[in-house]
């Protein structure tokens, strides 16, 4: 069997931080379940078109149009996978379906161009270079730039809904196409609303343990008329996903401007998630905190994964004690995530890794399915 040469280093080094584990070769081995899935995917994706993004009930695979907003995980996915194996046809594929979103920069209606352009030609841009990928970042830079409101300070996050100006914690998602958009163009606009949707979202979407809420809706002088939660089990509830995004967005911010305070933020999230009783001995959480079924509540893996990813970049800025705590918390998520619970094998879950994620159990839709998303992350965390 091959075996390339960055797998081998990172794997080198989880096993390195995660002790008992055996991580090496259960990613080792998940990585290879992959990349036998994800050929069942490129061929339906590619006949139809679309992009994967879950299953329906009966198990089928549910594909969807550049204009959802989880279009860009899977060309991510292939773009992960390159980096990871070296392997040029991955290169070719991810290119080809990320040029499906070739229209996608331009949407003004949506705050979610950080998913969709930054893990599709945010990937393309950091292995090529080429000018296509750059106009794509900047132009959705610009689109998510008319989304901001001065005097609110936010960029608004959904158009639908009760809300006046809602912004989701999700949107923390968004920050890192800004800051580099800025990187790119040198014009720090883009960078400063980053700063301040970070800094307003810190002021008023954490609670004092610091879980958050999901939506937190504005009135148009900027003070708040509602806090409460869409996806999650109650408006005072802990939404599992929406901590993660929460911990995955201060770690960025904390990337791209070193600022302590967005670490601390950061490490507090982290600290809430890791101590937080609800969380089952496997690590990952059910879809809210707070379920009322628990134990028999369907849990959430892309939480779980995004966690994962997040926490291996967060231990690196940390002093070694607590960078050790969030390593070890990672990979044993990472070890959960590779058993036979969780991780498929090629021919089942329609083409998806990994199995049990919720998307929206309050909307009805999408409980205990594979997502996209949850593939993305966990390949991201083994690249990381
Ligand atoms: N941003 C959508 C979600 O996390 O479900």
């Amino acid at each position: 069997m091959t075996v390339f040469p960055k797998i081998i280093l990172s794997l080198l080094a989880v096993l390195a931080a995660a002790g008992g584990h055996g991580l090496d070769r259960k990613l080792d081995k998940a990585l290879r379940t992959e990349m036998k899935c994800v050929r069942t995917l490129v061929c339906k994706a590619d006949s139809a078109g679309r992009l994967p993004r879950t299953t329906d009930p009966s198990g089928n695979l549910v594909l969807v149009g550049p204009h959802d907003w989880t279009s860009g995980f899977f060309p991510g996915i292939l773009w992960e996978l390159y980096g990871l194996t070296g392997d040029s046809t991955y290169r070719s594929q991810a290119r080809k379906f990320t040029g499906m979103l070739y229209s996608v920069p331009e949407m003004k209606n949506t705050h979610d161009l950080g998913f969709m352009v930054f893990c599709s030609y945010g990937h393309q841009y950091a292995a090529d270079r080429d000018e296509e990928s750059k106009k794509a970042i900047i132009k959705a830079a610009e689109s998510l730039y008319s989304r901001y409101d001065e005097k609110i300070g936010l960029i608004r996050s959904w158009d639908f809904g009760k809300w006046n100006y809602p912004v989701i914690i999700d949107n923390m998602m968004n920050l890192e196409l800004l800051f580099e958009a800025s990187e790119i163009t040198r014009d720090f606009k883009y960078r400063q609303i980053a700063i301040d949707h970070a800094d307003n979202t810190m002021r008023n979407h954490f609670r004092e343990d610091f879980s958050s809420w999901h939506v937190v809706s504005y009135n148009s002088d900027g003070s708040i008329e509602s806090k409460g939660t869409h996806q999650g089990y109650s408006d005072g509830s802990v939404w599992a996903r929406g901590q993660a995004w929460g911990l995955y967005g201060y770690t960025l911010c904390y990337r791209y401007t070193r600022d302590p305070k967005y670490l601390s933020q950061a490490r507090a999230i982290a600290d809430f998630i890791i101590s937080d009783p609800r969380i089952p001995s496997d690590h990952i959480p059910y879809w809210d905190y707070c379920a009322p079924d628990i134990p028999d509540a369907p849990r959430d893996v892309s939480a779980a994964a995004i966690t994962a990813s997040a926490l291996l970049e967060l231990c690196g800025y940390c002093p070694k004690d607590a960078g050790g705590r969030y390593r070890e918390y990672s990979c044993s998520i990472l070890a959960s995530l590779c058993s036979p619970k969780y991780l498929s094998k090629p021919g089942r879950n329609a083409g998806f890794l990994l199995g049990h994620s919720t998307g929206n159990l309050p909307g009805g839709v999408e409980i205990d399915v594979p997502l996209v998303y949850a593939d993305y992350y966990f390949l991201e965390a083994i690249g990381r």
